[in-house]
């Protein structure tokens, strides 16, 4: 006899890309997903700035797109959601802010002490607090997980440390800001200045209007705050990483690199002994490391298993869902 999947009710806290993303990951697998892994999931609410709504049986699909269009919402508070609607797991996936890590912050503290898990795709309170939350979870016995906040769809944190527990994790080493990527490749492949490919990237939208964050390193920065944090068991913030961004490489450096068998990246690197460093740096073109466009990559070594390098798209609505996703089935296996 089938037993009945188990009910998952979720709240979805920002409801911009990835949010959306969320939303339309279940819509298309909750069938599959009841099927291969037992879980019904069920989306009870959703808040960003519009306003809210919910309903706790599950929102329809016509719920959504209405709230999509600008339909009248409820009259209750994204924290309302998260404290008084019944539900097992809060995605959060509000704006990354790594000066006071809010409102994602508090909609994590919020969601934790009313004894709900947590997935989250946002940075900032992982960078600036993840001890705080990491002891907080423990002592509600809560979990936080936050595949989709390093390297997008490109599995990192749960490969270390489920697929490699055996393993002592000696460095991370990588490409972590698919922006910073796409414009050092167009720079390299077309011999074009900066500013040029920066304009040309803000163009198709894989630059921000404001692309300071991105091609200063800062977004390479937190994310390797939270590998340290996370894989290595540090207390890092981000003022302990040495940064330097892209902004001073010229079309004249790549060539010669080129010439000389190398590719200018922005490597993010961490290792056990406490580096933790953002910088433009020489890989050698049949490198691992060496990935065009906006790919992501990540070089992990280890004492048991060597080198193991991970490639994938680090940023995109479905590819962040399809982490988020992924973290909330692992909460129930
Ligand atoms: N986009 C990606 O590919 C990607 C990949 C990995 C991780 N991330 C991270 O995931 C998070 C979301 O990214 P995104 O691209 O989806 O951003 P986004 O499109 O700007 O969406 C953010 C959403 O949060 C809402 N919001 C802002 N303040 C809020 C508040 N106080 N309460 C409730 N909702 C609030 C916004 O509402 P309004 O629209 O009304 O302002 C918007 O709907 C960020 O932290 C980002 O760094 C993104």
């Amino acid at each position: 006899m089938k037993t009945k999947p188990k009910t998952v009710r979720i709240s979805i806290i920002g409801f911009g890309n990835v949010g959306g993303g969320v939303a339309e990951v279940i819509r298309r697998k909750r069938a599959e997903i009841a099927r291969k892994h037992g879980m019904d999931i069920k989306i009870v609410g959703i808040a960003d700035l519009r306003g809210v709504i919910v309903n706790e049986n599950g929102l329809s699909e016509d719920a959504i797109m209405k709230l999509k269009r600008g339909g009248k919402p409820e009259d209750m508070t994204t924290l309302e959601v998260i404290k008084e609607i019944e539900h097992e797991v809060m995605v959060e996936a509000t704006p990354t802010n790594v000066e006071t890590g809010e409102p994602g912050l508090t909609h994590i503290i919020t969601a934790l002490e009313s004894d709900k898990h947590v997935v989250t795709s946002n940075k900032g309170p992982l960078a600036l607090e993840y001890r705080r939350l990491m002891e907080l979870a423990a002592k509600r016995d809560k979990e936080i997980r936050f595949e989709a906040s390093v390297g997008g769809a490109m599995p990192i944190i749960s490969l270390i440390r489920e697929n490699l527990a055996g393993n002592g994790i000696i460095s991370i080493k990588g490409i972590l800001n698919g922006t910073c990527n796409y414009i050092l490749t167009r720079m390299a492949e077309e011999e074009l200045p900066y500013e040029h490919v920066l304009k040309e990237a803000q163009e198709i939208g894989i630059a921000e209007t404001d692309p300071s964050k991105d091609v200063e390193g800062i977004d390479t920065a937190v994310k390797l705050v939270i590998l340290a944090n996370s894989v290595f068991g540090m207390n890092a913030t981000y003022e302990d990483v040495e940064v330097t961004g892209i902004t001073e490489i010229t079309p004249d450096a790549l060539k010669l690199a080129n010439d000389a068998g190398y590719m200018i990246k922005l490597i993010g690197e961490v290792d056990r002994e406490g580096c933790l460093k953002v910088a433009p740096r020489l890989v050698p073109k049949e490198d691992p490391l060496n990935v065009g466009g906006t790919l992501n990559v990540a070089t992990i070594k280890t004492d048991l298993a060597g080198d193991i390098t991970v490639i994938g798209k680090g940023a995109g609505p479905i590819e962040a869902a399809s982490a988020i996703l992924s973290d909330i089935i692992r909460i129930y296996s």
